[in-house]
Formats: C-alpha cells, structure tokens, sequence
C-alpha cells in the first residue's frame, strides 16, 4: 500500500499493460506502481513513464509495497507469474485467457484456495455495451422464449502477426476472442449446456485457429452460434437474436441496432414474393401491419466497475465478480470444442 492506495505491480508492458496503466490512473483507491516486462526497452519505457521498474519477476514479489500483481504477458506465461505472485502473498489478476488448460487452471485455483489470496480474470467484456443490450433484451423477455443466439466478432486483418499466432504461446482466437464471447454468452443463458459443435478455421494460419464456429446446445433446445473470423471483409452483425415474438440485432460494438416485434400472428398479410424463377409466400417480408420496429434499450456500463470490485474485494466488502467456476467452465466448453473439432463430431458436455 502507498497511503491508503493498493499498489498494482503488473508484469508484460505491451498493448494491453498500457490499457490498464491508463485506466489504473482513474482510481482513488488502486493504482499502477510498478512494472516487469521482460524486453529491456518496455523496461526503459516503464521507468520513464514514472513507474518502478522491476529488473526481475523476484524482484517484483519481494517488494512489500506491491498488493496487486496484474499479468498481461502473452497467454503461456500467465499460469506462472499468477502462482507465483500467490506465493509471494500478493492478490493476481490475469489477463485472459486465463491459462491454457483446465488442469493448468485447477493448479492456480489451489494456490488461491491454499494461500487465501485473491485470483481473477480480467474478462472486460462483460462490461461492453453491446453484450448488456443483448442481456436486457434476454433478462426482460423482450422476444418471447428464446430460441437461438448468434454472437460474432469479424475482422479483415488475420491474426497479428505476433505471439497470437504461434501454439507455444498459446495463440488463436479461441483463447483470444472466443473466451470473450464464450464468457458472454455462458452469462447470458443460465442453462446446462447438452452438446457442444466445432470447427475451427485456417485461412491465414496453419498453427491455431484464425477463426471458429462452436455451437453450443442448452438444456432447454435453444441454441447458441458463437463465430470469430480474422478473414471477413464484410461483417456479419454483433448479436442476432432470435425467440417466438420478436427478432434483435446488434450490428456493432457500439450497441447500434433494433428490435422487430410481431404484434399479430393471425393477420395473414403475405403477399407472395415472384423471384426470377418462381414464387414464395414463406419468404415474403412482413407488411407493417403486423410487426412493430423498436430501438434497442440503451444500458449504462462502465469499465471502472471491474477495479472498483477488485478494490471491494481487497477490502473484505464483496465477493470477485470474475468468479473460479465460471473461469472453468468457459475453460472445459474450449476444450470440448477443439475435441469436437478434432473428432468431426458433436461432443456431449453437461448432459
Ligand atoms: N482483455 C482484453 O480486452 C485484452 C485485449 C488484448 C490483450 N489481452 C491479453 O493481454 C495479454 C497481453 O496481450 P498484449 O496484446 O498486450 O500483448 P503484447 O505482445 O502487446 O504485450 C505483451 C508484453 O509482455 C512482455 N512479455 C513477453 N513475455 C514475457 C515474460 N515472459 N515475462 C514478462 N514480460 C513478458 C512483452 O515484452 C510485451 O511487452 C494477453 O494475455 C492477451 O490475451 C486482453
């Protein structure tokens, strides 16, 4: 503690470790005090931008001062410098994903357990606009029962072209994006999930996955798309929602979109649809007589309450909102995945 303020040392001043240099300044109750990066320049950077450069991680965890170590190393690293930072009594907070394996993940939550101290994640998106939309929408039963989800991140770039995509690292979008939006949508719907699907993509890497589809089957029938694509130059929307009285759809990040509800089902207003080739009343689009357009709700969220739980936490007045079991869960569905990757075949989860 410096005064009254816990003392975050974080380890890995890349892309991410900036983000939260920034953030950390916008506290009254925490802030960045240290930093060990093991590449001398982001060292040097570190020191120059004010904060105590650490020349080794055991330097790091002999510091008194330091109560938070936050690691945001690339992912095969985190597992080591969590443990570690456990041991040497100080609250961790990894970057996700949080490990690579269950069995990985297991051994951090015994540290937690056997030394009493804090261990989370920082899964941020939970704090994202879009997903809280889409929560409200699902929580409130603005569409009726639900019956199908799809949630989508699309981009053009491939992976980066750095430690993302090499295994040893831990690199692919499972363990990149999929564990944001696998976290999501475990969140989102509070059911057993029956079975699991996956295919994995390789358009631009051969190593790990440069994109996926998983779907996940719940208890109740519904089901749930989850796709990540780093090749699509044309994106899919962020959320489509689907239940008996209304379809949503998200289109961006930033929670733009709208809600169509059906306000008449006995009103039979099709008027059939002549194609180039033949006719279809199915398909036919809904006259405005029976369906009624809405905005999305708008949902306050802010990032800030992810620090100031950590802070509630160290202080013994909440419990961590980034809670052991839903880490694992979302752990084992990544697992199942590539298993139902690898066999070509539907896997059963928690049937
Ligand atoms: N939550 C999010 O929204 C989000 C976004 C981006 C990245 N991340 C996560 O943050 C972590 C870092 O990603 P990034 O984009 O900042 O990567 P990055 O490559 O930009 O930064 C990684 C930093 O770690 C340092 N480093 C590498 N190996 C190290 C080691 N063994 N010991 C100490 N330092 C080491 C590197 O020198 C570099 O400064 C990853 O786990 C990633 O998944 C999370």
């Amino acid at each position: 503690m410096v005064g009254n303020k816990y003392a975050v040392a974080l380890v890995g001043y890349g892309g991410m470790g900036h983000w939260h240099a920034r953030l950390l300044k916008e506290f009254e109750e925490i802030f960045l005090y240290g930093i060990y990066d093991i590449n001398p320049e982001k060292l040097a950077a570190a020191k120059a931008d004010g904060y105590v450069a650490y020349n080794s991680f055991a330097e790091l965890c002999a510091d008194e001062t330091v109560d938070v170590v936050l690691v945001a190393t690339p992912n095969d690293f985190h597992k080591e410098y969590i443990i570690g930072a456990m041991r040497a009594g100080k609250a961790a907070i990894s970057e996700k994903p949080v490990t690579l394996s269950s069995a990985d993940l297991q051994d951090m939550i015994d540290v937690s357990r056997e030394t009493g101290k804090l261990f989370t994640v920082h899964q941020n998106r939970r704090w994202d606009g879009d997903f809280r939309v889409i929560k409200k929408i699902y929580d409130e039963g603005m569409l009726g029962d639900i019956h199908r989800i799809e949630s989508r991140v699309h981009g053009s770039r491939g992976i980066p072209g750095d430690w993302r995509g090499q295994k040893v690292h831990g690199g692919g979008m499972v363990l990149d994006w999929g564990v944001h939006i696998l976290d999501q949508m475990l969140l989102l719907v509070p059911e057993k999930i029956k079975s699991i699907y996956a295919h994995m993509h390789h358009v631009t890497n051969y190593e790990v996955d440069d994109g996926f589809e998983i779907v996940l089957h719940f208890e109740s029938g519904k089901t749930a798309l989850l796709e990540v694509g780093t090749s699509n130059f044309i994106n899919l929307p962020r959320w489509y929602m689907l239940g008996e009285n209304g379809t949503a759809q998200v289109d961006n990040f930033h929670a733009e979109g709208k809600i169509v509800n059906i306000t008449n089902w006995d009103n039979r207003d099709a008027v059939p649809i002549v194609t180039a080739a033949g006719l279809t009343k199915t398909m036919a689009p809904r006259t405005k007589e029976t369906i009624k357009e809405q905005p999305l709700p708008v949902v306050e969220s802010d990032i800030h309450d992810y620090y100031k739980n950590i802070v509630a936490v160290l202080k013994g007045e909440a419990e961590q909102i980034v809670r052991h079991d839903q880490l694992m869960r979302v752990m084992r569905v990544m697992e199942a995945a590539f298993e139902a990757d690898r066999l070509g075949q539907i896997v059963p989860f928690e049937a």
